[in-house]
């Protein structure tokens, strides 16, 4: 049973053809990183229109990588939102077209969603119930889920995400952009206890807030002369790494604890950041909770988990049908 899953919430354009919910056949995503670069950040309308012309290529490889023809596809799954309203199009309206002409299923499928069911990609899926911390560019966000479909959202950020921090962060320090991976490379050769960076809402409940710390390193920043390459730098952003990965690891162990979780998944673009893997990899181990982790390729967006999650929709016969449409901004919903 084929899926083809496609992702174009934002500023990749994403295709993946998965077998029966968990192998992945192919997984292409094209990255629109160097567009973006010189504005330091998304530009929304440059983003929709390269969607608009990568869509067709992406999915035609991924359909050659994975050996197969459209005619084997049984549904077809696509990201409806949450993300950039006109990327969201381009990917609903050609999946939409698709399924019309191919007279295939359509599945509408939660980003969010999408972040979760990564986890369920390979041999050996969570049983549920379990906690799921999704940490991306658009989001920072802890639930629990008991079923495909039953989920209960614990905490969420009130502000920037943790992504969107780390992105804010680098364009501070001039680092360029996606701000995650170069923050991360470089708070590698720095200091974490440089710089006592706030750690916002550490004993309030389990929402996060990280635009305090952004303006904190800001305000650094403009007291402290900091150049290129310097080892204040690579400790500003050690320092700004630390207080983001302790918020995270914290409050995902609050939670784990309050909902008396022991299996844990973490997806999302932050996922892929080296001291929070190393950091909650040991407290798993400390707190004997089982840990699902994806593959750095598979935490950044990709149109694999977008398949993974529709595996689930397909199985349940919950299909979409053409009035579906991209949403900006919607909840992760409960089915059941
Ligand atoms: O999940 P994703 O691809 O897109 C959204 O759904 O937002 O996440 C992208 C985010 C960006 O903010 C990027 O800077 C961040 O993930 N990111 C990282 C790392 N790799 C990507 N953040 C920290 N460390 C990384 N290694
Ligand atoms: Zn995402």
């Amino acid at each position: 049973m084929l899926i083809l899953g496609i992702d174009t919430s934002c500023d990749d354009t994403s295709a993946s053809v998965v077998k029966d919910g968990k192998i992945i056949l192919s997984n292409i995503v094209s990255s629109q990183e160097e567009i973006h670069r010189k504005y330091g950040g998304i530009v929304p309308e440059l983003a929709s229109r390269k969607q608009i012309e990568m869509i067709i290529p992406v999915i035609k490889e991924a359909l050659e990588i994975a050996s197969v023809s459209l005619d084997d596809i049984s549904a077809l799954a696509v990201c409806y939102g949450p993300g950039l309203v006109g990327s969201l199009l381009v990917g609903c309206c050609f999946a939409k077209a698709l399924c019309y002409a191919k007279k295939i299923p359509l599945l509408a499928v939660n980003h969010l969603e999408g972040h979760i069911y990564t986890c369920f990609l390979g041999e050996e899926p969570p049983e549920y119930p379990f906690l799921s911390l999704i940490v991306s560019g658009g989001h920072t966000t802890l639930v629990r889920i008991d079923d495909f479909g039953k989920y209960k959202e614990l905490g969420r950020t009130r502000d920037d995400a943790a992504g969107e921090a780390y992105d804010k962060v680098a364009r501070l320090l001039g680092l360029g952009y996606p701000g995650g991976p170069i923050i991360d490379s470089f708070a590698q050769d720095g200091n974490p206890n440089t710089i006592a960076f706030p750690r916002a809402l550490m004993n309030q409940g389990l929402d996060f807030s990280f635009s305090g710390l952004k303006t904190a390193v800001r305000n650094f920043i403009i007291k402290n002369s900091v150049s290129k390459n310097s080892q204040l730098l690579k400790d500003i952003c050690a320092s700004f790494q630390e207080a983001v990965v302790d918020v995270l690891v914290k409050k995902t162990l609050i939670a784990l604890k309050k909902e008396g979780l022991k299996r844990l998944t973490i997806s999302g673009g932050v996922a892929a950041n080296n001291t929070l893997r190393k950091r909650i990899i040991k407290m798993a181990q400390e707190h004997e909770i089982k840990l699902y982790i994806p593959p750095n390729v598979l935490c950044t967006d990709n149109g694999a988990m977008i398949a993974a999650a529709g595996y689930h929709y397909y199985i349940k016969k919950r299909f979409a049908n053409f009035e579906l449409t991209a949403k900006a901004s919607i909840p992760l919903e409960c089915l059941i």
